[in-house]
Formats: C-alpha cells, structure tokens, sequence
C-alpha cells in the first residue's frame, strides 16, 4: 500500500510580486488573459494584485475575483485598515476571496523604514489580521523580511496573528538571503514553537537574489511548508521569485526526494508561459530551466545522436510532459551527421551516404561560420553541393513532396544505390579520454556512431 502524499498548494504571484518586476506590468486585459491561463494551469491561488496601489490594479483585481471562479484570488494590503478595505472591496465577489496582509518584522525594517519598535510593530500585526478577518473567512499573513528577523520576536508575531484569525502564515525571505539549509530550520522552529499552528498553512515565499529561492522553497516544504508562492518564468522584484515550472518539475522528476503532489497541469505550463513573455515583451533567458528556448534542444553531435536513439539519454522530463510540442536538435558546429540527416530528410531529402557525407563537410564549415544553421541555410548547401553540372546524376533526390510527408501521406521510398566502402577520417586509437575507441565495423550504424563521435563533440 502506498502512503498518501501531501499536497502543496501553489499560489501564483505572477500578477503580483512578478508583475512588480522591471517592465512586466501588464493592464486590466492582460491579466485577464493570464489569470485564465492560470486556471487553466491548475493554480490553487492567484494573486490578482495589490488593490491599493493603483485605480487600475484595484479593477484588475476585481475583475479577475468576479469571472475566475474556481482558484482561490488573494489581494495584497499593507497591515492597516485602508489597504484591507481597499482589498476587501475589489474581492468581495470573488468565490474563494483571500485578503494578504504583510508587515515587516525585521529590525532593519522596523528602525529604517518603518520607524516603529518592535512592540508596534506586533500590535500592528494583530489588529490588522483581526480586522482583516472581519471582513473574510481567508487570511494570509506575512511577515516581511521574516528571514532577517530574530526568529525570537518572529515567533512571537507568528503567535499574535494566528490567535487574531490569520488561517496561512507565509514566511517570505523577502531579500533572498537565506538557504535551503537555514530556511528549513526556521520553518521547523515556527512549527515547533508557534501556538496553534497546527491550525493553519505554512507558506514559502522565497526571492532569487543568490539563486536560491527554488531550492529553498523545496526545503521549506520538506520541513513541512504546505504552500510555495512562486511565479511563472520565476519573474519578480530584482532577481525574481521562485519559479513556479521549476518547482513543479521538480516534484515530478523526483518524487523520490520530493513525494509531494500538486493540482498543475504542468501541460500547461510553456503555454502560460510563452503567454506571459508575449505580454510583456520580457524573453525567457535562453537556458531557463523547463521554459527557455533551450530547455530541450540539443546541439552536441554525441547527445544528438543519443536522444535521436532515446531521449533518456540527455532528457529527464518529456518536452511535451511540460507543453513544449518536440525537443529541437538544433544543427550547429558540434551536431552530428545522424541529426543532419534527420533534419535533411524532414526537409524532404534522403541521401545516400556519400552524398551526406559530402553535405555533411560543407555544413560543418558553414557552421563554423554562423553558429546555426537554420533551414533555409541547409536548403541552399543542398542545393549548391549538387548542382546539376557538377555532378551527371543527380546523388540526391527531393522526396516526391515533403508536404505529402508533413502531412502523413506515404512517399515511395528511394532506393539507394550500393555504398562504396569508406575509411574513416583519421581514427584515434582512444578517445579523449584514453578509453579505446569500438572498432569499427562494416555496419552503417556503427560508423554513423563514430564518426559522430569524431566531428560532432
Ligand atoms: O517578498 C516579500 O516579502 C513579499 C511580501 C509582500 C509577501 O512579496
Ligand atoms: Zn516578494
């Protein structure tokens, strides 16, 4: 029998914290467009916005508590009772309404900014969350810069809200200065030492300013966190948060570390987050884990050559388990001959072997030339490899139609002609690394193999 596995709830703050990121904000309609993306992704909670910090996040908000109806829609307030009202107004109509109150606990914060001791500051907290809880059955509250604050008075804050009827405690590492070590143990002694905290959710919220915040929202959750805040393409304040793909992927790749379940329908996830980059006109780096352009492409003529045969080879999650339609081999001066004459015969050519390979040596020099070779880049070396008077018979053919092909209409298969026998380009007896090399046989596949082997590392 298989013990059941905890459930994380995922809160979204994407339009929120991530929407606070240099150049991401985003208009009424555009949220809208997201948050139903969201929904879609299977989100528990989306945080809409911060209804007090502008006319138009306000009707943003309120627009997406009144027609997203299944997720939980968190508004964000100062702890103070014009921000809780302001909230509570633009979510009054929502399904499942959750009002966010937030106060910095940290000295730091306190002397600095907000000019209070820390007596005020845990009076402050609780009438706030009591006033907040008047008005809504969902309260979360959040200690800012919890990560920086004696985890003395942090525990003593803790205890004030939940007695004054906060139902989540989110700790935020605010400044992104913890690590997954440290953040574990603070989420251990808050269980351990806050009155009644069995009674409510604890919540991770971690910023990536030493690219920690996915690591240390996992480790939170080992040591019992039950909601991670994150955002989709880890967008937000300064470095970003932790990104809600790579969290997820995370437990799904490594259910052995991480035995944990969540509601995403991680389908879902490179649409919204192609949708979000679209909208505010923020590319995802190229190597972003789960979403980057480069997620699943493979240019090494070794890993080429193995994901072609399986992609277990160089792949631990499937690209269409996260919504992406294929992995890419993209042909560049490290690719093999075998994924070149893939992409040859995607592109409607089959070659025979010495055709391929005279392609092959003139595609390795182009491509030491210009980094990628695209497709129309490989139609014109095909064509320029074989024109007519250099060659009496044509040594390639276009097979009949390669739009027959794209859309799964059998073509008659060429035959090709009896390959001459071919040494290999100088053979080392080991590879790089003083390993003796296969040796080489007569079959097709296995000199495919080394001579990958030679030309494409
Ligand atoms: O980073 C932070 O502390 C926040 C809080 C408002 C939760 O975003
Ligand atoms: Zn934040």
């Amino acid at each position: 029998m298989t013990a059941e596995r905890p459930s994380i709830r995922i809160f979204d703050t994407t339009l929120r914290d991530g929407e606070q990121s240099p150049g991401c904000s985003m208009n009424q309609q555009e949220k809208l467009r997201l948050a139903h993306q969201l929904d879609r992704l299977g989100v528990d909670v989306i945080e809409a916005g911060f209804p007090i910090a502008s006319d138009g996040d306000f009707a943003s908000v309120k627009a997406i508590a009144e027609v997203v109806r299944r997720p939980i829609i968190a508004g964000l307030a100062r702890a103070c009772q014009p921000d809780i009202e302001r909230a509570w107004e633009a979510l009054q109509n929502a399904a499942r309404p959750r009002i966010h109150v937030f106060l910095a606990t940290s000295d730091i914060h306190l002397q600095y900014k907000l000019r209070i001791t820390r007596d005020q500051c845990l009076a402050q907290a609780r009438e706030a969350v009591r006033f907040a809880r008047s008005l809504c059955e969902d309260v979360e509250f959040s200690p800012e810069d919890a990560t920086r604050t004696d985890p003395e008075f942090l525990c003593r804050v803790l205890d004030a809200v939940v007695e004054a009827g906060a139902t989540t405690l989110n700790i935020p590492d605010t400044v992104g200065y913890t690590i997954p070590s440290e953040f574990a143990a603070l989420i251990e002694t808050i269980r351990r030492r806050v009155t009644g905290i069995e009674n409510v959710t604890i919540s991770a919220h971690c910023h990536n300013d030493l690219g920690m915040a996915v690591a240390n929202a996992l480790a939170a959750v080992a040591a019992g966190a039950r909601q991670v805040e994150c955002t989709i393409n880890g967008i937000g304040e300064r470095a970003g948060n932790a990104s809600l793909e790579e969290i997820v992927m995370a437990m799904r790749v490594r259910p052995d570390q991480y035995p944990y379940e969540t509601g995403i329908v991680s389908e879902q996830i490179f649409a919204a987050s192609q949708m979000l980059s679209e909208i505010t006109g923020v590319p995802v780096q190229p190597n972003k884990a789960i979403t980057g352009r480069n997620a699943f492409a493979h240019e090494a003529g070794i890993h080429q050559d193995g994901v072609l045969k399986n992609p277990l080879t160089y792949e631990i999650m499937t690209p269409r388990s996260v919504g992406v339609p294929d992995s890419k081999l993209v042909l560049g001066k490290h690719s093999g001959r075998h994924a070149l004459g893939i992409r040859c015969e995607q592109l409607g050519y089959q070659f025979d072997r010495r055709t391929l390979d005279e392609v092959y040596r003139r595609f390795v020099r182009l491509a030491d030339k210009i980094k990628h070779v695209e497709d129309h880049h490989l139609l014109e070396l095909i064509r320029d490899t074989h024109k007519p008077s250099t060659s009496a018979t044509p040594l390639i053919e276009p097979i009949p139609s390669a739009m027959a092909a794209a859309v799964g209409i059998s073509t008659p298969e060429r035959v090709a002609p009896p390959e001459p026998a071919k040494p290999f380009p100088v053979a080392p007896a080991t590879n790089p690394f003083g390993a003796p090399l296969p040796v080489a046989s007569e079959g097709h596949h296995e000199q495919t193999q080394q001579e990958d082997y030679l030309w494409g590392v």
